[in-house]
């Protein structure tokens, strides 16, 4: 837990990029090919679309594209970053990660750092938190996080238990000690790691390695206890909301708008009323993406700015819980 003081340097999000890919699957398409359908998934979820990379398209390459967005609209020249952190439960390639893939394709300087981080859906808020921490230390200035995921790729599309929840996307901020807008007024991540089997894929890893894979065995797929992930996820984000909150001084009256990660809007209903905060003050467009992860709160932070919900001078609260059991909040003035 950490908290801005006046003394420190004060982490701002200067700029917000997001990208999804331009192939759309509806819930009628997915009636078509499991026992499912529009009103089941509309009822218990929300959704009503997820957009969906095409065989041909590289995940990283939606990465890049919200990244160069997120540059542009900052005060920062691509030379100016010093740091990458990507946040993805599935890179491009087990080895190495999709951050050195992210860097090249961006030209930024030859020789800066990146690295990946894996915290489930909470792996925006992770890196955000990891990336504000090296700005008030001094150690970086200009910082390039990413959140990609891109879950079509490992979701069993005949398991409709699992396929209609999930869609590919990709989001992208600069943090900076420069600017005014956008500071990071205290940042919170928490995890429950007794919760570690709630959404797992197993294969692929060193306990059941790539070279064992084989398309019929469900354990290289992504699963998920539903019913368990939807009791701790409101808990999950409510704890972390109040103590961003308590740590900056305010009280949930002060905030303006909230992002919760976007899963399912049964949650987010959940969350809005555990906190007491009516739903006109959220930003929701699970409809549209599905869960994608750690793209959902930047898709959804920029969608509240660019549709002038969220304004200059706005309290946000952005809360998201995910795989691990890793959950965590930030709290910005806009
Ligand atoms: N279409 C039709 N029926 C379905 C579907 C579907 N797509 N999926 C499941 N069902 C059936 C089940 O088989 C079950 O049938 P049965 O009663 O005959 O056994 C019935 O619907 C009810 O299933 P439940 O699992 O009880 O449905 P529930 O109301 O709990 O909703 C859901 C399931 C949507 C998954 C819900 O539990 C949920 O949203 N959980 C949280 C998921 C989440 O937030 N995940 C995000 C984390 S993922 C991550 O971080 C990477």
């Amino acid at each position: 837990m950490t908290e801005s003081t006046d003394r420190e340097i004060i982490p701002n999000l200067l700029s917000i990029g997001a990208e999804v890919p331009e192939n759309v699957v509806t819930n009628e398409d997915l009636e078509k090919t499991v026992d499912t359908s529009d009103e089941w998934i509309t009822s218990r979820t929300g959704i009503k679309h997820r957009h969906v990379l095409g065989d041909e398209e590289t995940p990283s390459s939606l990465g890049v594209e919200a990244s160069r967005e997120a540059i542009d609209k900052s005060i920062v020249d691509a030379d100016d970053i010093d740091l990458v952190i990507v946040a993805t439960n599935i890179s491009d390639m087990p080895i190495p990660g999709s951050s050195p893939f992210i860097t090249n394709d961006l030209n930024l300087s030859s020789d800066i750092p990146f690295f990946d981080i894996k915290a489930g859906c909470s792996g925006f808020l992770y890196a955000m938190d990891v990336a504000a921490q090296m700005v008030k230390g001094g150690a970086y200035e200009e910082i390039l996080i990413v959140g990609l995921e891109a879950l079509s790729r490992v979701v069993n599309w005949e398991d409709r238990s699992t396929c209609v929840l999930f869609g590919d996307g990709a989001g992208a901020a600069v943090i900076s000690a420069r600017g005014e807008r956008g500071r990071i007024l205290s940042t919170s991540m928490y995890g429950d790691p007794s919760k570690a089997d709630l959404i797992t894929l197993e294969g692929g890893g060193t306990r059941l390695p790539p070279a064992k894979g084989d398309e019929e065995d469900g354990r290289y797929y992504i699963k998920m206890k539903g019913k368990g992930v939807f009791k701790s996820a409101v808990n999950m984000m409510k704890r972390s909301s109040l103590e961003v909150l308590e740590d900056a001084g305010l009280s949930l009256s002060d905030v303006d708008w909230i992002v919760p990660h976007q899963a399912n809007i049964r949650i987010i209903k959940q969350l809005a009323k555990t906190l007491s905060v009516g739903m006109d003050r959220i930003i929701v467009n699970v409809d549209e993406y599905a869960n994608t992860s750690t793209a959902t709160i930047p898709l959804a932070l920029k969608e509240g700015v660019e549709e002038g919900s969220i304004r200059s001078g706005d309290v946000v609260l952005l809360t998201a819980f995910g795989a691990g059991a890793a959950y965590g909040a930030t709290l910005l003035e806009w």
